[in-house]
């Protein structure tokens, strides 16, 4: 049975499998519907990790990026910066959601969890539903830390993961696509700035190394999350015949992206395994419906997107930076 929060002053419907759900009246106009509910939204997003907000009718990129703008508070939208995948810009700070076979999941993971400075708070917006499947679902990152085995998790704790990366023409993003640029003295300073290892092959294409915290401590409850895209970006979480193909091609140690244990020992597929089934134990989902706003805590709160079919198109921005790791000092993101 549906139940509504009593503490809100927005009437919330929580439900075991699903995100917190908020159903509105479509507002006359929506930026200022966004700008005159900020502060509600914000509570609820703080109390349930992710908010649904259903009834808005958002119905094109403009309307969308005054909204996300509003919603960002101060801040205001931020610029994404080491993405492992392309996405398209439709305005400064308004994204399509990454480019990723609509056949393949995106498993959870914490939005930019390798950088340094993360976004606190993500919005989402749907244009087009897809026809099936789809649903950019949630997993709140407290219960996962307190679902994996402690063995596991201390590991990571104390060790921190590594996330390595290269690049090539053919997949994933491209120099610029990730740094802003391709210059590579300008790559070369983002890189120190950010505490990223690097290295020019011969052939002059980039390898990057970033070692990061897997668990962090949320900024305004100070509870332990698991943070991290420990499994998403790992090797094993790819489709069996996607991973052989990458091997082949670049070879063990030339993977696009892959993640491991923070001394640098490479994670077996049965961690990856437990790590992914985990986060489906938990996993809330609703089907996207044409015009839906999702608003989820990055730091508490695991998104991902599921397999799907038909057109979908999902707007996305980025909020509120925080840099979770300056409350971590047990693992300095740092050269080892
Ligand atoms: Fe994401």
């Amino acid at each position: 049975m549906p139940s509504s929060s009593l503490a809100a002053p927005l009437d919330v419907t929580l439900r075991p499998d699903r995100p917190a759900t908020l159903d509105v009246d479509p507002p006359d106009d929506v930026p200022r519907w966004a700008a005159e509910c900020r502060e509600a939204l914000r509570a609820q997003v703080a109390e349930h990790g992710a908010l649904l907000v259903r009834g808005l009718g958002l119905r094109d990129a403009d309307q969308v990026g005054a909204a996300f703008a509003r919603l960002a508070g101060g801040s205001g939208l931020m610029a994404e910066r080491e993405a492992f995948a392309p996405r398209e810009a439709h305005a400064e700070g308004l994204y399509s959601s990454t480019a990723w076979p609509a056949n393949q999941p995106m498993c959870m993971h914490h939005e930019l969890s390798y950088r340094l400075e993360v976004p606190g708070l993500m919005l989402f917006a749907c244009l087009t539903a897809p026809g099936q499947g789809g649903a950019t679902a949630v997993a709140d990152a407290e219960q996962v830390l307190r679902a994996l085995p402690t063995g596991l998790t201390e590991r990571f704790e104390r060790e921190g993961w590594l996330l390595t990366r290269s690049y090539n023409d053919e997949i994933g993003a491209s120099l610029a696509e990730s740094f802003g640029t391709d210059d590579r003295a300008e790559i070369e300073r983002y890189c120190r700035a950010h505490a990223i290892d690097f290295t020019w092959r011969p052939d002059g294409s980039l390898r990057t190394e970033q070692r990061r915290s897997a668990v962090v401590r949320h900024p305004l409850t100070g509870r332990r999350c698991w943070f991290n895209q420990i499994a998403f970006l790992n090797e094993w979480t790819l489709a069996p015949e996607v991973r052989e193909y990458l091997v082949d091609e670049y070879g063990e140690d030339g993977l696009p992206f892959n993640t491991r244990y923070g001394d640098g020992s490479p994670i077996g597929e049965d961690v990856v395994q437990v790590l992914n089934g985990t986060y489906e134990e938990h996993t809330r989902r609703e089907p996207w419906q044409a015009g839906d706003l999702l608003l989820v805590d990055n730091i508490r709160t695991a998104h991902s997107r599921e397999p799907y079919t038909g057109d979908r198109q999902v707007l996305v921005g980025m909020a509120e930076p925080r840099r979770p790791a300056d409350d971590c000092p047990a693992v300095e993101a740092s050269e080892r």
